[in-house]
């Protein structure tokens, strides 16, 4: 048996403490931390405090604590370059440097990718200026349109508007306003896309990569899809797509994405993310996304059958060619307990109980939590996720539900249709 990997994780939430879980699992596995991490993980990874942004700090912890991979979690330490930094100093990451980071961190960008690597995707403009950008909106003809601000916005900067008046606020709010400040330096009008949406994860080594289940997540806090936004309030997987598109996924989105980063040298190590539209005219890529994706980790990692950290370091070394993934049969379920107020102003502080009630088989990934003493208590917006596989989709269902059940805290809100 070779030496043990020592893994470090950056990143808090849910996605992570999924991540610990899987990693942990592995017979590959030395110690795993988790920077910050949180105490509702401990059980898989240790919390290191140092932030996601303090790279130095990172850095020194992976040479000192012989870190033999480093998983990055969330978006921005990816895009403002963790993995060249960790790189340089000959640390072994997954999760891509900075220029290919930047196909998830500009909508710009990463349209522009897709339009000269012939992914299809939704007709679009980009523009630098507001006066241009408002004319396009006052001539254009097909309504609705989707108005994106550039940059990261933490899920809140897109909108899908209706009329005139609306794409006009959206483009005073980006550029004039600046409310997510430079993200909103440039704006994309898009065509606006009807159909389902779907996601799908592949792991990538730059050169293969190895699709994972499709999911499906629910990105409205109440049932019906209704109410505001949120992070997500669920997910499943598989989501059942017929070959002929699932092949279009593959081939079309996934195969030409992976394609487009070799022909322009764009060395990538990490999960390719594809947010898809199921059009009449076959999948769309409505973006991409260069990391692991929440709640859909918490809902497809336990799906995976085989060792996460064997797959992760094929990738890290450049062989996942060689690399077979395995599946277990059936559906997974997550269902996303959130705090009151979520997700405007989520209250903290309200005592958690049942955690110790959820029967066998179903995992609760912390997403917001703080421990005291022992006892867990809301400190996020998104406070747990609950996932359970079942040998259908039905049956993870009623295992993640009755899970769900056990647990209980003030104010919570979590939607009973997950996977209608
Ligand atoms: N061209 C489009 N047509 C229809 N809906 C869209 C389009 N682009 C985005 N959306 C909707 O907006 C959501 C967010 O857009 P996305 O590009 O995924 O940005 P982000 O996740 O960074 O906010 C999508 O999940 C989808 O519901
Ligand atoms: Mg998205």
């Amino acid at each position: 048996m070779s030496e043990k990997i020592n893994v470090l994780i950056i990143g808090s939430g849910g996605r992570e403490h999924a991540l610990a879980w899987k990693l942990n699992q592995s017979p590959l596995a030395g110690r795993i931390y988790a920077a910050p991490g949180s105490e509702g993980m401990r059980d898989c990874a240790r919390p290191v405090p140092m932030g996601a942004l303090e790279f130095d700090k990172i850095t020194d912890f992976c040479a000192g604590s012989d870190i033999g991979l480093c998983v990055i979690g969330p978006e921005e330490p990816l895009a403002k370059g963790l993995a060249d930094h960790l790189a340089a100093r000959g640390v072994k990451v997954f999760g891509p440097r900075r220029q290919a980071a930047m196909l998830e961190a500009s909508k710009q960008l990463a349209k522009e990718f897709m339009r000269r690597n012939y992914i299809p995707t939704a007709a679009f403009q980009s523009f630098y200026d507001p006066q241009p950008a408002k004319e396009a909106v006052r001539s254009n003809k097909k309504w609705p349109l989707v108005v994106k601000a550039d940059g990261l916005a933490a899920g809140k900067g897109v909108r899908v508007c209706a009329e005139e008046a609306s794409a006009l606020s959206a483009v005073e709010d980006f550029m004039e306003k600046r409310i997510f400040g430079s993200s909103g330096a440039r704006v994309v009008l898009e065509e606006f896309l009807e159909g389902r949406e779907a996601s799908v994860m592949a792991l990538c080594d730059g050169r293969d990569f190895v699709m994972l289940p499709v999911a499906r997540d629910h990105k409205r806090l109440r049932d019906g899809d209704e109410g505001p936004n949120t992070g997500g309030m669920g997910a499943v997987a598989p989501v059942e797509l017929d070959a002929e598109t699932l092949e279009k996924v593959r081939v079309d989105v996934l195969g030409r994405f992976v394609e487009g980063l070799k022909k322009e040298r764009i060395p990538y190590c990490g999960v390719v993310f594809a947010g898809l539209m199921l059009t009449k005219d076959g999948p769309k890529a409505l973006e991409f996304n260069v990391r692991f994706g929440d709640p859909e980790t918490q809902t497809v990692l336990p799906l995976l059958s085989s060792d996460l950290l064997a797959h992760m370091l094929a990738c890290a070394e450049g062989r996942l060619a060689g690399e077979r993934p395995e599946f277990h049969g059936g559906a997974c379920a997550t269902v996303v307990m959130a705090a009151a107020g979520y997700p405007e102003n989520p209250e903290k502080g309200a005592g958690i109980r049942g955690l110790d009630k959820v029967p066998a088989g179903a995992e609760v990934f912390h997403a917001g939590t703080s421990a005291q003493d022992g006892r867990f208590k809301v400190a996020g917006g998104r406070v747990l996720g609950v996932a359970a596989r079942g040998g259908d989709l039905a049956e993870a269902l009623r295992r993640a539900y009755a899970a769900a059940g056990a647990i209980s805290f003030e104010g919570m809100q979590y939607r009973r249709d997950i996977g209608a």
